[in-house]
């Protein structure tokens, strides 16, 4: 298994380009089942995860091609990929598939909406809560869909299709608002969805089923109207920039000191995220290319977050934020509102010499004046990339293992990390 070694102490300096979004690259992949035409997608990341939904899609029927490199194109550049589901040769889902990847559960919507039927392993638990699926499997039987759950699957049927409705969620859902509306988009009539995510990648999807003849109004808002078409088509959409990877760099930055220029970042897709770290005492800029982010000199201040659904604090950079804030001077309150159990973390930084105390939903940390590499591993990607943040700015040498995980979500982080000054090298099995 993998591993990355960073000797810690070296300022960042330079660029790094923000690859494409895995969460919103995720949903727009499986948007391909709604068609028989052809969905190209741009700006797509290179990550395990999208390697994992394009066999979980093969399976369906989904023909997926890679566009070929071109003399000039840079490595870290996204890849064009056309996915083509001309017929849906199978409408099961199987566990061993669905297991590794709880956003592959989505294939239920655009499956039922299409066939008329889909059966889907439920995604069970993960290191960073329960996660239950209700709130989706509601979406869909408020639009018409049968639902029973047999052996571990869900089994949905909407024989005579899918018809338009009023759906309200009691909690903020991404994947249940990426749900009604890929289901909606082929339903006979019109749907309401009230209290919807707002996050960027549901306006990503909602762009790109756009182009593909659906009929949505409001994404970006709490309520969003869809009515539904009778067909989609094929259209070609480049995924939008990846607002955690650019606010995992911002904190990597904030933590160690330095310059980097975060290339086709976008600020507003990471407002409350940029404004911590902003008051954590690094300075952030907007420029033509991207975000800059830079602190010389002064300490790290401390700053309490809650996490929130967007435009709040991601929850998805609430560990990273963590580690920036065990070296602040003086004591920062964490609270995480949106998994009840996403502080996996705290034990593993606590190796690096962190002060963490949990209370409830909330982590107190006390800032240090030094942390110290240490061999750490973690059991989610956010919380192994909050290890790395860690360990750039710790003295001496950390090991990371189950390197796996920064790989489901980060494009080519070594290299990225690398050219900017800093000492990491990943060392393969055996290595
Ligand atoms: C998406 O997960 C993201 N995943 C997560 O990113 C992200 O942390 C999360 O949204 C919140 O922003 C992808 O986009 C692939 P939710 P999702 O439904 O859609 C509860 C990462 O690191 N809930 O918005 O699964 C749920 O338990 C990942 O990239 C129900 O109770 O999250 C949670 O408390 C991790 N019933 C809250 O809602 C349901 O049916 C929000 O979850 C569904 C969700």
């Amino acid at each position: 298994m993998d591993r990355i070694r960073i000797v810690g102490g070296h300022r960042l300096m330079g660029a790094i380009p923000i690859s494409g979004a895995k969460n919103a690259a995720l949903p727009l992949m499986i948007a391909a089942l709604l068609t028989d035409g052809t969905l190209t997608l741009e700006n797509l990341p290179r990550l395990a995860d999208v390697s994992q939904l394009a066999r979980i899609l093969a399976n369906h029927g989904v023909d997926y091609t890679i566009e070929g490199k071109r003399i000039g194109d840079s490595e870290v550049q996204g890849q064009t990929v056309h996915l083509s589901a001309r017929q849906i040769v199978d409408t099961t889902a199987p566990y061993d598939l669905v297991s590794r990847m709880r956003a592959s559960f989505w294939v239920l919507a655009p499956l039922v909406a299409r066939m008329g039927e889909a059966k889907v392993s439920l995604p069970g638990g993960c290191a960073i809560g329960t996660r239950p699926v209700d709130l989706l499997l509601m979406a869909m039987e408020r639009l018409g869909a049968e639902i029973e759950i047999e052996n571990g699957y869900a089994v949905a049927k909407a024989r005579n299709g899918l018809r338009g409705a009023d759906i309200d969620f009691p909690k903020v859902t991404v994947g249940g608002t990426h749900t009604a509306l890929m289901a909606a988009s082929l339903a006979h009539g019109t749907t309401v969805i009230h209290n919807a995510a707002r996050e960027p990648e549901i306006v990503d999807l909602a762009d790109c089923l756009v182009k593909m003849g659906a009929k949505i109004k409001g994404a970006g808002s709490k309520t969003i109207e869809i009515s539904g078409v009778s067909r989609l088509t094929g259209a070609r959409h480049a995924v939008l920039p990846d607002r955690i990877e650019a606010g995992t760099y911002a904190m990597a930055v904030a933590m160690t000191g330095g310059d980097v220029l975060l290339q086709g970042a976008r600020a507003e897709l990471l407002q409350s995220a940029l404004d911590a770290v902003v008051r954590s005492g690094a300075t952030v800029a907007e420029t033509n290319e991207g975000i800059r982010v830079y602190r010389n000199g002064a300490g790290i201040q401390p700053v309490d977050v809650s996490t929130d659904p967007f435009p709040g604090f991601p929850t998805d950079l609430q560990a990273q934020f963590m580690a920036l804030m065990t070296r602040a001077e003086g004591t920062s309150r964490i609270t995480e509102t949106i998994f009840e159990n996403r502080f996996m973390h705290v034990a593993e930084l606590a190796r690096f010499g962190a002060h963490i105390r949990l209370d409830g939903d909330t982590a107190i940390v006390e800032g240090v004046a030094r942390l110290k590499g240490a061999p750490v591993m973690a059991t989610d990607l956010r919380a192994s990339v909050s290890l790395v943040i860690a360990a750039l700015a710790a003295e001496g040498e950390t090991m990371v293992n189950r390197v796996y995980h920064l790989d489901r979500g980060f494009e080519a982080l070594e290299k990225k990390l690398g050219a900017c000054g800093a000492e990491i090298e990943r060392l393969s099995s055996g290595g």
